[in-house]
């Protein structure tokens, strides 16, 4: 039967597509967590209060970054290249979602405006993350080698998404709602295909390293589509609402130690 849980629990026991899993996903967390402390120390004075919330988003993604090498580092595996059609936060800088690393490497105060477009990037790509997560610890919270990182990451996202919901819903009272707005709209629609794209790109290559069948591969393919058109029709819409979160300041404190990993 072909299912998420079995699909992963393949992945995690093969070592070649347990290390790509887990250098893509160290990558993507380590780029998240540079591109945060960036933000961090160029936050206009306007939104100081952000600063140590935003630097403390870095710090938690550096950590997810840490987690995946050590769980590789446990299994006595080092971290591979990763390929650019499955580098997600590559695709989306490229498709323009987000702060452009290039602006980011400057000593320039962002704007107002730039930190909206931070936050309704966040929230777009938190709530994947947080989707996934979700989807891992329900299937693997118990699993002996990936169950604590699964669990703790998971929180970790829900987190992450938490404040940028509560965050934005500020800045919208600030008035910049229709540029919020505006700005999920173009990110969820971005988000989505890149998702997509990806998606197909390392089902493609864990196809080759675990050897599977053409019609399983093609049927994966199939299923991939299928959410796309889902999330095209409509779905998109979930990850572009603004909604009050039960948990607010998620991310006030410092981030919750990781040491068992390091
Ligand atoms: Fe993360
Ligand atoms: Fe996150």
């Amino acid at each position: 039967m072909l299912s998420a849980r079995s699909l992963f629990q393949e992945i995690i026991d093969n070592d070649a597509s347990f290390q790509l899993f887990c250098s893509i996903a160290a990558s993507g967390e380590t780029q998240g967590g540079w591109e945060n402390g960036r933000i961090a120390a160029l936050i206009p004075d306007s939104q100081r209060e952000l600063a140590p919330k935003i630097a403390r988003h870095g710090a938690d993604e550096d950590k997810h970054g840490r987690i995946f090498n050590a769980l590789m580092k446990r299994r006595g595996l080092t971290p591979v290249n990763v390929p650019e059609d499955t580098d997600y936060t590559l695709l989306l800088e490229k498709r323009g979602v987000g702060l452009a690393h290039e602006q980011l490497r400057r000593d320039e105060r962002l704007s107002e405006a730039d930190i909206v477009t931070y936050l309704a990037h966040s929230r777009v790509t938190e709530q994947r993350a947080a989707e996934q997560m979700v989807m891992l610890r329900t299937y693997f919270a118990d699993h002996p080698v990936i169950g604590k990182a699964v669990t703790m990451i998971s929180n970790d996202e829900d987190n992450h998404l938490a404040y940028c919901h509560e965050e934005l819903l500020r800045l919208a009272r600030e008035g910049h709602a229709r540029l919020i707005q505006r700005t999920l709209h173009d990110c969820a629609l971005a988000e989505i295909r890149v998702y997509r794209d990806v998606s197909l790109a390392v089902m493609a290559r864990m196809g080759r390293i675990l050897n599977w069948p053409k019609p399983k591969s093609a049927a994966l393919a199939v299923g991939i589509h299928a959410i796309y058109a889902y999330e095209r029709l409509g779905g998109w819409r979930r990850m572009a609402s603004l909604k009050m979160p039960a948990r607010r300041n998620a991310l006030s404190g410092p981030p919750t130690s990781a040491a068992e990993f390091a």
